[in-house]
């Protein structure tokens, strides 16, 4: 298995372009199937999760085609992608497939809506949570389809004629299931209407596709969101938007090694929250022509408090980079976690650094520490792991993160876009 050696106490300087967002290539990509004409993607980022969908695509009939060259290094630029279901020949997301990813659960609501019927393995607990798909099965009920389960398998059957419109009121705020059902209600019959929807981007972005396809959607970055159905959806060429993940976990890089990266295509709308956070923690954040810049002259961090909250407010696949960066600042800061009941993970990973963390069910108190030394340590998912990596560019000495497939599940090149940005950080070949 693949290993990252990181030599810390190097500020990180110049620019790196944000990549594609894998939250919203995924759903992107998974809403070809509610159409047999071509859909086109740009900007899809290259990373094992969108290979992993890739995969179960396929299994189902889409045809997928990848435009242009390899990039060469330095090359920042997306993919440019095809996919085209013009007939899907297996309604079936089996258990080897979806398991791996619980986004591809996803797919059964673009199947139910055009096929009227599908069978997808239950994607199961994962490290960060037991994540239920309860939500999913309640919206499609309420689009008229009736579900069984047998045998670790969701087997989900549209009414005669297909799925109808219906009232979905999420009892909490979802982005699986909001994007499930959204995808699900554009081939339904009639009005559907989703209430505590989530207004995360990607949801916008998906949305904004199908509308692009010839659905009919509107309240489009609110709690609420109406779908008219319509008979059939067409092809169209949508824009996967720069990763927010991405753009704040560098923003948090350069906090907290010092130095000054301009973050190309970063769109602060999109995480406002975590920026307030990262200038209250000591670093100078910039609005400039085609993105965000991100300073910090080595001045001492301070420590800020956060509680994790759906968008608008900080992401929960922010929280372990943002205890990474409190690791070193001045004073005690409180990190609450609300989404996941079990996302603090790297505590224990952060702690062979030499930070001082605890834990107190979703409550973690950091007390910053004057340095941290180098150590190794073991990715536990993708969030955790990178959060690794930022603690390991600030530490004294030599890092070794393991495990870091984690890693290449959710960014793109890291240590190729950290290294041009003056960070010493190589992968070694497992
Ligand atoms: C999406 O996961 C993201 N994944 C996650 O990113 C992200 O952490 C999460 O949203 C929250 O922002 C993708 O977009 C591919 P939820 P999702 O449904 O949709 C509970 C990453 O690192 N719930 O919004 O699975 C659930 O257990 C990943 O890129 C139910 O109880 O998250 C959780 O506590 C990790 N029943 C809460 O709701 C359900 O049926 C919110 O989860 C569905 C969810």
């Amino acid at each position: 298995m693949d290993r990252i050696r990181i030599t810390g106490g190097n500020p990180l300087n110049g620019h790196l372009t944000v990549s594609g967002a894998k939250n919203a290539a995924l759903p992107l990509m998974i809403s070809s199937l509610l159409t047999e004409e071509p859909l086109i993607l740009n900007n899809v980022p290259r990373l094992a999760d969108v290979l992993q969908l890739e995969r179960i695509l396929i299994n189902h009939g889409v045809d997928i085609a990848v435009h242009g060259r390899k990039p060469a290094d330095g090359d920042d630029s997306g993919q440019r992608m095809t996919f085209t279901a013009a007939e899907i020949v297996d309604t079936c997301a089996p258990y080897d497939l979806v398991s791996k990813m619980r986004a591809s659960f996803w797919v059964i609501g673009p199947l139910l809506a055009r096929m009227h019927e599908a069978r997808v393995s239950l994607p199961g607990g994962c490290a960060i949570g037991t994540r239920p798909v309860d939500f999913f099965l309640y919206g499609l009920k309420q689009l008229g389809a009736e579900i069984d389960i047998d045998n670790g398998y969701v087997i989900a059957k549209a009414p005669p004629g297909g799925l109808v419109g219906g009232e979905v009121d999420l009892p909490r705020v979802s982005v699986g299931a909001t994007h499930t059902i959204m995808m699900a209600a554009t081939l339904a019959r009639g009005k559907t209407v989703i209430r505590n929807a989530a207004m995360e981007p990607e949801i916008g972005n998906v949305a904004e596709c199908l509308v692009a396809m010839g659905a009919s959607i509107s309240g489009i970055g609110t709690r609420t969101l109406v779908i008219e159905g319509v008979e059939r959806l067409h092809g169209a060429t949508v824009d996967v938007i720069p990763d927010r993940i991405e753009a704040g976990t560098f923003a948090m890089a350069v906090a907290m090694t010092g130095g000054d990266v301009l973050l190309r295509g970063a769109r602060p709308e999109h995480l406002q929250a975590a920026l307030d956070l990262v200038e209250r923690a000591g670093a100078t954040i910039t609005r400039e022509a085609g993105g965000l810049r991100v300073r910090r002259n080595g001045n001492g961090l301070q420590a800020v408090d956060v509680e994790v909250d759906t968008f608008p407010g900080f992401p929960t696949d922010l929280q372990a980079q943002f205890m990474s960066l409190m690791t070193r600042a001045n004073g005690t800061s409180e990190i609450r976690e609300t989404i996941f009941e079990n996302r603090f993970m790297h505590v224990a990973e952060l702690l062979r650094f030499g930070a001082d963390i605890r834990v107190d069910g979703q409550l973690a108190t950091v007390t910053g520490v004057p340095e941290l030394r180098g150590a190794q340590v073991m990715a536990t998912d993708l969030r955790a792991s990178v959060s690794l990596v930022i603690a390991g560019l600030a530490a004294s000495g030599e890092t070794i993160v393991s495990r870091i497939y984690h890693l290449d599940r959710g960014f793109e090149r890291l240590e190729e876009k950290l290294g041009r940005c003056g960070a010493k950080i190589e992968r070694l070949a497992g």
